[in-house]
């Protein structure tokens, strides 16, 4: 599939000044090469490397990335297509795996270490997978991923549906926070040091702090949102404006209009923004801080930060509203409880440790069920924080929360579970194979909260 999309010119991105950009420029993040004409097979080289980035501040951050870009560079497949990732390890002193978040694709193929042997400094892997499902994801570590993706390690996957409307500004959009210190650096620290958790003090949108999203009076823009952060729920206010969901974590949803919306890390959200503002003005999307756990230590305080600035021309364009395809989802009913999981929390050894079931990982024993079957999975949090739980390789539809059941039906891979609530999910388990279940607050994840539910053939 080559050529589809264009790179963005690298002498803009190097020149770190936003003044001049093209309207096409900010609609746009770097693109992988696809270096296979087979119209059906993507074909890409990924580097993980020392990477110095400016997030727009002109002090560049000591940080990592893939191919040198962050977010890493989107791969575009389309629905069916094979993806081929020749990657390799550039970075001196971590070895490494690449996970493919929210792809229904074989377990040898997930960048897992329970699986996967890590890659080494200077060694490199082929990852092969078809992708199934149209929908946003993104791909990072799976080791050490609250400090390789708080520098920068993570990037962004687009599988295209070819029903999918056009839109004037379709943007990939990674929001994401991290600590810098007075000098501008990525502070690391483990989540034993933050009280499980570790918020930042600047907000990044797709890495920098100044990002602007130019929009027509009466035009449309897309952006396609994942939340990239360790820690930080963003509760997102478009000032004067609506927001329309019309796809999350797995597809495509029936759309629906919001004043915020809630992205916990590690969830996608497909937004569509109507340009129903003046023209020449400017309108900030705003993070509202959200409640994420009793021993909160936030940096950036209660008020509202800006993530992005929405900025309209001075010409109106009457563009037609987007149609966006139909979900596909099956009806979906809860049934006897297959498992129950209880997400913990707790002291041992003096430390603060997360656990699944009374085990912390990685000494838990696997949770084994039988595949092809529609299995009925229960996630009861008994702890004080909240907890985004993401399920490898599967996809889920909420059926209810508190025992009340969820109007609205999606396709998850990821849903935040409120601190003494229960949430009921409904999955397929189509894709046997080991597949990691755990919290995506990076630190609650390293610091135990992960299991492995094996899916039978
Ligand atoms: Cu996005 Cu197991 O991770
Ligand atoms: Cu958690």
């Amino acid at each position: 599939m080559r050529g589809v999309v264009l790179v963005a010119s690298p002498l803009l991105l190097l020149a770190g000044c936003s003044r001049d950009a093209t309207k096409e420029d900010l609609c746009r993040v770097e693109t992988i090469d696809d270096l296979d004409p087979d119209p059906n097979v993507v074909e890409v080289e990924l580097v993980a490397g020392h990477h110095d980035w400016d997030p727009g501040s002109g002090t560049p951050i000591h940080g990592v990335a893939y191919n040198g870009s962050v977010p890493g560079p989107l791969i575009v497949a389309d629905a069916g297509d094979t993806v081929r990732v020749h990657f390799r390890n550039e970075m001196t002193d971590m070895e490494t795996t690449v996970h493919w978040h929210g792809l229904r694709i074989p377990d040898a193929m997930d960048g897992v270490p329970a699986i996967q042997t890590p890659v080494p400094p200077g060694g490199s892997f082929e990852y092969e997978f078809v992708v199934p499902d149209p929908g946003f994801y993104w791909y990072h570590p799976h080791m050490d991923g609250d400090q390789l993706i708080d520098r920068g390690l993570f990037g962004l996957f687009w599988v295209r549906d070819p029903a999918e409307p056009e839109v004037d500004c379709d943007l990939p959009l990674a929001i994401d926070d991290a600590e810098l210190d007075e000098i501008g650096q990525v502070v690391m620290a483990r989540g034993s040091e933050r009280h499980g958790t570790h918020f930042g003090n600047t907000v990044f949108a797709n890495a920098r702090i100044d990002r602007r999203v130019p929009i027509a009076p009466g035009g449309n823009v897309l952006l396609r949102i994942v939340n990239v952060a360790n820690a930080r729920y963003f509760d997102l206010e478009l000032e004067e404006h609506t927001l329309t969901v019309v796809a999350t974590d797995g597809g495509w949803v029936a759309p629906y209009e919001t004043r915020k919306l809630l992205v916990a890390p590690g969830e996608r959200y497909t937004v569509w923004v109507r340009g129903t503002g003046e023209p020449g003005r400017r309108y900030a999307l705003v993070n509202w801080r959200e409640y994420v756990g009793m021993m909160d230590d936030d940096p950036l305080g209660s008020g509202p930060t800006t993530v992005l600035t929405l900025e309209y021309g001075d010409d109106r364009v009457d563009e037609a509203s987007p149609v966006f395809p139909a979900p596909t989802l099956p009806e979906a009913i809860a049934g006897t409880v297959a498992h129950r999981y209880e997400l913990q929390e707790g002291m041992l050894d003096g430390k603060m440790v997360f656990a699944i079931d009374g085990a912390v990982w990685p000494d838990a024993e696997p949770v084994v069920l039988p595949g092809n079957v529609e299995t009925t999975l229960e996630f009861r949090n008994a702890t004080m924080s909240r907890h985004p739980m993401h399920l490898h390789g599967q996809r889920f539809q909420v059926v209810k929360v508190d025992g009340v059941m969820v109007d609205r039906r999606a396709w998850k891979d990821t849903v935040d579970v409120q601190p003494g609530s229960k949430v009921t999910v409904v999955t397929p388990l189509d894709n046997p194979g080991r597949w990691m279940f755990h919290c995506h607050i990076l630190e609650h994840g390293e610091e135990g909260m992960m299991s492995e539910l094996v899916v039978a053939p």
